[in-house]
């Protein structure tokens, strides 16, 4: 069963899903800046790196070093797994290119994510963040533009995690239909109670998937994710 399925290897979350996340699926990361979400991500690429199934992560807001640095103070070194996972950051990449290339930068994240697609055996891909690559790709209609990059990645037939940047004062997951286009929703949410703040991840939406809605508080233990479900 666990074939068709990606697994999350948050502790509790896997179970919810039958499994874990439908093979191919496009699923949101959403939540407000700080909530975990690029070391949620993170998290599910170093599991499954670790287990020989290939991730990209495209970092556009952080750099690659401050990303590989910050992974690795949480216990997410990439030291000797080059060939599983490989950590890119296009925004740099894009910036050295300008003055060579005529391509637009949408056909230079297609052909880095195509070569990796090919030279690695790629099954996830994370791109850290969604809102960003609307901005650099100059997304003219968001909703047109985004349809037709949600079809790209279906045709890929890799499972990818885009993470959404939710604005601070909303409850909306997105701005312009991510949240329909998706098959799936993972939504991150720091709450204050008392004077502790705790993080809760709950599952919004997951095609093809039986699963709970339930509002689930999610720990960081061991150098892995964990929801307490009881
Ligand atoms: N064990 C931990 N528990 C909670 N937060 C942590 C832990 N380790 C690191 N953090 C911090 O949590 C913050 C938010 O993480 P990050 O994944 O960057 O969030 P987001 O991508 O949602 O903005 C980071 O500053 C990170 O360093
Ligand atoms: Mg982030």
């Amino acid at each position: 069963m666990t074939g068709d399925r990606v697994r999350t290897h948050i502790r509790g979350l896997d179970e919810q899903l039958q499994g874990g996340v439908p093979r191919g699926s496009v699923v949101l990361i959403a939540g407000k800046p700080g909530t975990m979400k690029s070391s949620v991500a993170f998290n599910i690429l170093y599991r499954n790196a670790k287990e020989n199934r290939g991730g990209a992560y495209v970092t556009l807001e952080q750099s690659r070093e401050s990303m590989l640095d910050n992974m690795a103070g949480m216990g997410m070194d990439v030291k000797g797994l080059e060939k599983q996972m490989s950590v890119l950051d296009l925004a740099m990449i894009r910036k050295k290119l300008k003055q060579l290339s005529k391509q637009s930068w949408m056909e230079v994240f297609k052909m880095y994510v195509g070569n990796l697609k090919k030279s690695m055996d790629l099954d996830l891909l994370v791109v850290d963040s969604l809102p960003v690559l609307q901005v650099m790709a100059k997304f003219e209609e968001p909703r047109d533009d985004l349809f037709r990059f949600f079809e790209w990645l279906r045709d890929l037939e890799i499972t990818t995690f885009l993470i959404a940047e939710m604005k601070q004062d909303s409850d909306m997951f997105s701005d312009n239909g991510e949240d329909f286009l998706s098959d799936g929703i993972i939504h991150l949410d720091l709450r204050r109670e008392d004077r502790i703040v705790n993080l809760f991840m709950s599952v919004v939406k997951m095609r093809k998937t039986g699963h709970k809605r339930g509002y689930f508080p999610l720990i960081f233990v061991d150098g892995g994710f964990e929801i307490v479900t009881n």
